[in-house]
């Protein structure tokens, strides 16, 4: 898997107490990789992080990445041949109610990480995990492009655009090829999967409401989002690692989106629907008279870039994604005290997604 890119070798991942920082761990690990992360304490309660154990399977900092002089620390002392920068406010809504430590954690945090990789001049491959919102949403029907215009509305997306700004700005000032410092940002869409916990995200919500008996409220029925399993982004996070850090991958340093097939697009809606159908229970209705800070209506992912350059595309249909999603939760208990139970569903995900990856000759397999 990988081309073997990770075994034995250091990776740090920022934000690995997180939803999709726990499951890139768990995959490294299985890679054969050597894992530091580097996170405030998990951010929800259950945590995939502590369902998982992982803290004892990795060197473990509790910090935050506004504090430049740590980071720099963790970068100087664990010298890493990769990193996945994850580490971020994530929450649309909680922007609109904390703004500054959003634009701090997740413009700042990045220009911290940056820096000590810059100050610690070993050679490494970085990758940046922005967000589809990134672009200035103009309610297309069609795909962004990397190359359309960057923005946000939001606090958020604001920040994820400003990310893009930093890291192309850090990548023509300071890691010219010869610093052997490769990095890329990646854009992808909505992420659905086991384990996330989150407040105010649609599956979180669902299985929470799905699990008590009660209404699922659903914000944006009509919203368009790119919606995948965690295990597809993570996996094209990992193969643009691997490729980065491969003879030429200098010209990979730079920005892809990662989103599902034209044809895997949903509505809001029509995951509400699904979510109750594959529970095989339940009931959701539209919030009344929603009238919340905004959201962007239609947002799409162009994949060209991605199939064209890196030989990557999506391997599960919203359909897989979604019943794998509903499986997840109906084998783990919504607590974190059996030990063992959350890390094989996960590994048993990741087993099934390579499976079919190799199926489908992905180039990442061969
Ligand atoms: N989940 C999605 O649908 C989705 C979609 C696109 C992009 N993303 C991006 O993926 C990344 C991970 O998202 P997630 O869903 O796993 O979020 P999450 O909330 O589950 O995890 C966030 C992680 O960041 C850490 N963190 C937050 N503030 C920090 C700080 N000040 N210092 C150090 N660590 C801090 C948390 O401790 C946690 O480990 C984020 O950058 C997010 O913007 C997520």
């Amino acid at each position: 898997m990988f081309g073997g890119a990770y075994d034995g070798k250091k990776v740090l991942i920022t934000g690995h107490t997180g939803f999709k920082g726990s499951w890139l761990t768990t995959w490294l690990l299985q890679l054969g990789a050597r894992v530091a992360g580097y996170a405030l304490a998990p951010p929800t309660n259950p945590s995939l992080f502590r369902a998982c154990g992982l803290i004892d399977r990795i060197d473990h900092t509790e910090a935050d990445v506004r504090d430049g002089g740590w980071l720099r620390e963790t970068v100087s002392r664990w010298k890493p041949d990769f990193i996945f920068h994850l580490a971020a406010q994530p929450l649309v809504r909680d922007s609109y109610v904390i703004p500054v430590e959003t634009y701090d954690i997740n413009i700042m945090g990045t220009v911290h990480l940056l820096e000590a990789v810059r100050r610690e001049g070993h050679a490494c491959s970085v990758v940046v995990v922005t967000s589809d919102k990134c672009y200035e949403n103009r309610e297309w029907e069609y795909g962004y492009r990397e190359t359309d215009r960057l923005g946000g509305r939001d606090p958020y997306s604001a920040s994820k655009a400003v990310v893009e700004t930093v890291v192309a700005s850090y990548r023509s000032s300071f890691f010219s090829s010869d610093t052997g410092v490769r990095v890329a940002t990646a854009r992808a869409g909505n992420v659905i999967g086991g384990g996330d916990w989150s407040t105010d995200r649609i599956v979180p919500d669902a299985i929470r409401a799905l699990q008590a008996g009660t209404t699922l409220i659903v914000r944006n029925p009509s919203g368009v989002r790119p919606w995948q399993h965690v295990v597809e982004p993570l996996g094209a996070y990992l193969w643009l690692g691997a490729r980065l850090s491969t003879h030429g991958g200098e010209a990979l340093a730079d920005a892809w989106n990662f989103g599902p097939a034209e044809s895997e697009t949903r509505r809001v809606a029509e995951l509400a629907d699904a979510l109750v159908t594959a529970w095989g229970d339940g009931r959701w209705q539209p919030q009344d008279g929603a009238d919340g800070p905004h959201e962007a209506g239609i947002l799409r992912l162009c994949i060209d870039k991605a199939q064209a350059s890196l030989g990557w595309r999506p391997v599960w249909n919203f359909n897989t994604a979604l019943t794998r999603t509903v499986n997840w939760y109906k084998a783990v208990p919504m607590d974190d005290t059996e030990a063992g139970v959350a890390s094989e569903a996960c590994l048993e995900d990741i087993g099934a997604y390579e499976g079919e990856a190799r199926e489908k000759g992905a180039a990442w397999t061969l």
